[in-house]
């Protein structure tokens, strides 16, 4: 099966997700290690709960991202990763290192890119008014939450929705595409080709309506 290296910074909600969807022994992939940047991310827990090896690299014991992004490198490379996959990893990562994993590094965000690349995009899409948000996989590039786009689910807004539960429902997405699309990635369905990401021979993104 395809070998996936996981990075968390906390919950771990959307690991959670995908240990739950490779619990099978014919599972196309499956999780090899989890790395934390945070040493109290309760994703730890719910990798050891899953007899999944972890490791904590501390951004704060280095002193450049580059010297970081090196640790985290050689940890990752131990495990021969097909594919490593980010899940809620809340760190920028250095050019070097998304060239290194070029075309075999994933990313869920929690927009419909490329609408509202980096934080706190619950908040932002409620004061824009918008009626609809969601989440993207996406295949990571230099550009930040700028790489091709593989699925994404889009939700309606409710009328004088809360943040928590748009935040709750958009979670609740994740945890459906991001299985998907590390299963279609397992299964050498998925790739990214220089048009974009490309799921068998059909031009992404799919996006679905939740
Ligand atoms: C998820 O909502 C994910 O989309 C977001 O962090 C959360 C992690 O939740 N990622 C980003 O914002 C990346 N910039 P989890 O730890 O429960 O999976």
């Amino acid at each position: 099966p395809c070998n996936v290296v996981v990075l968390i910074s906390g919950s771990g909600s959307n690991l959670q997700a995908l240990i739950d969807s490779l619990d099978e022994d014919n599972s196309p992939a499956r999780i090899r290690a989890v790395v934390s940047n945070r040493a109290e991310a309760f994703g730890l827990q719910r990798a050891q709960a899953a007899n999944i090896d972890t490791h904590v690299v501390q951004h704060k014991d280095f002193a450049d991202r580059e010297a970081f992004d090196a640790a985290l490198m050689e940890i990752i490379d131990t495990y021969q990763p097909q594919l490593v996959v980010l899940a809620g990893f809340m760190r920028i990562l250095t050019a070097g290192f998304v060239r290194h994993y070029q075309g075999r590094l994933l990313n869920i965000h929690p927009s419909l890119l490329p609408k509202y690349k980096g934080l706190d995009t619950h908040r932002r899409a409620l004061d824009a008014g918008d009626r609809e948000h969601g989440c993207s996989v996406h295949f990571v590039t230099e550009e930040l939450d700028g790489g091709p786009v593989a699925i994404q689910a889009c939700l309606k807004i409710e009328p004088n929705e809360s943040i928590d539960k748009l935040t709750d429902r958009v979670h609740a997405a994740e945890h459906i595409i991001y299985p998907l699309a590390v299963h279609w990635f397992a299964e050498g369905r998925l790739r990214l080709a220089t048009q974009g990401a490309m799921l068998d021979d059909m031009l992404l993104p799919a996006t679905g309506h939740l």
